[in-house]
């Protein structure tokens, strides 16, 4: 394809490549987005169930959502989107992914430098000490809901709710990665959510060529997209690896 083609030789001529990807790149690794169809958020109303202060306030109802999205989530492998960004990194031309998915499937796919503006939901994280221990499936079985070990607090999974701030780690490192890239590869999001979907923003007043990958349109496409591939995440970067001659998986 013409327009995959030409995506490939920026990459290769440019490099530096950051990555910025949101729920559709997950879709194919088993985990349904947020918005639209299938969506999350069809089914649970996320101020009443990603909230941060609907969870202090009703633990035990948010974790019957929790529960769900962790069976979800441990259950999912990397598709062949994830892969493919594994194989830029291993061959020098992607920098970093910025991920908004809190699904932990970018480091499975083989990046190093993964940063999660949204947290990790394979975490989980005592509000009141802060300890944080791994999320797994005995945690998940807890009913109503697994407390800290040392203050009884309820747990919460480290994954960032509405109303809560984002990591200043996630914040520092994404801003360094954005001002230092030629190519902001935008997969698989709404562009929707903020202060997250000011990244591809940044980078296109940097001088970034904006690549975005979806199946339907987003704010981005009509106002700093350069090259919008249309198709899915996992059809559209394995073609991408094609043409740069690099190994899928
Ligand atoms: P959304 O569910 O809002 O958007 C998913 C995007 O992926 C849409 O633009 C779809 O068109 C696109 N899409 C669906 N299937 C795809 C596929 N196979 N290949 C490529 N694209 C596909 O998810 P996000 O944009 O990630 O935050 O949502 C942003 C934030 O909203 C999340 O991090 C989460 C949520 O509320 C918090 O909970 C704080
Ligand atoms: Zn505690």
């Amino acid at each position: 394809m013409e327009a995959t083609r030409e995506v490939a030789r920026i990459i290769r001529e440019r490099a530096n490549v950051v990555a910025f990807t949101g729920a559709g790149i997950s879709v194919e690794a088993g985990i349904p987005a947020f918005r639209g169809g299938q969506g999350l958020w069809e089914k649970y109303d996320p101020m009443e169930y990603a909230q941060i202060d609907a969870f202090l306030r009703h633990p035990e109802k948010v974790w019957t959502m929790l529960r769900e999205m962790a069976d979800v989530v441990f259950r999912a492998k990397p598709s062949p989107a994830h892969n493919a960004l594994g194989a830029m990194e291993r061959a020098g031309l992607l920098n970093a992914v910025i991920t908004q998915n809190v699904d932990g499937l970018h480091q499975m796919g083989g990046n190093s430098n993964v940063i999660e503006y949204h947290g990790n939901h394979r975490r989980l994280k005592c509000l009141t000490c802060s300890r944080t221990s791994v999320f797994t499936e005995e945690a998940a079985k807890v009913r109503p809901y697994p407390t800290c070990e040392k203050c009884g607090t309820p747990l919460k999974p480290d994954a960032v709710f509405f109303g809560e701030p984002i990591p200043v780690q996630a914040i520092l490192r994404a801003n360094h990665e954005v001002k230092s890239c030629k190519i902001m590869m935008i997969i698989g999001t709404s562009g929707v959510v903020y202060p997250a979907a000011d990244i591809p923003f940044t980078a296109a007043s940097e001088g970034a060529t904006v690549v975005e990958i979806n199946v339907s349109p987003t704010p981005f496409t009509s106002s700093i997209t350069n090259h919008f591939l249309d198709g899915s995440a996992s059809t559209i970067m394995p073609g991408i690896m094609d043409e740069l001659g690099l190994k899928r998986d």
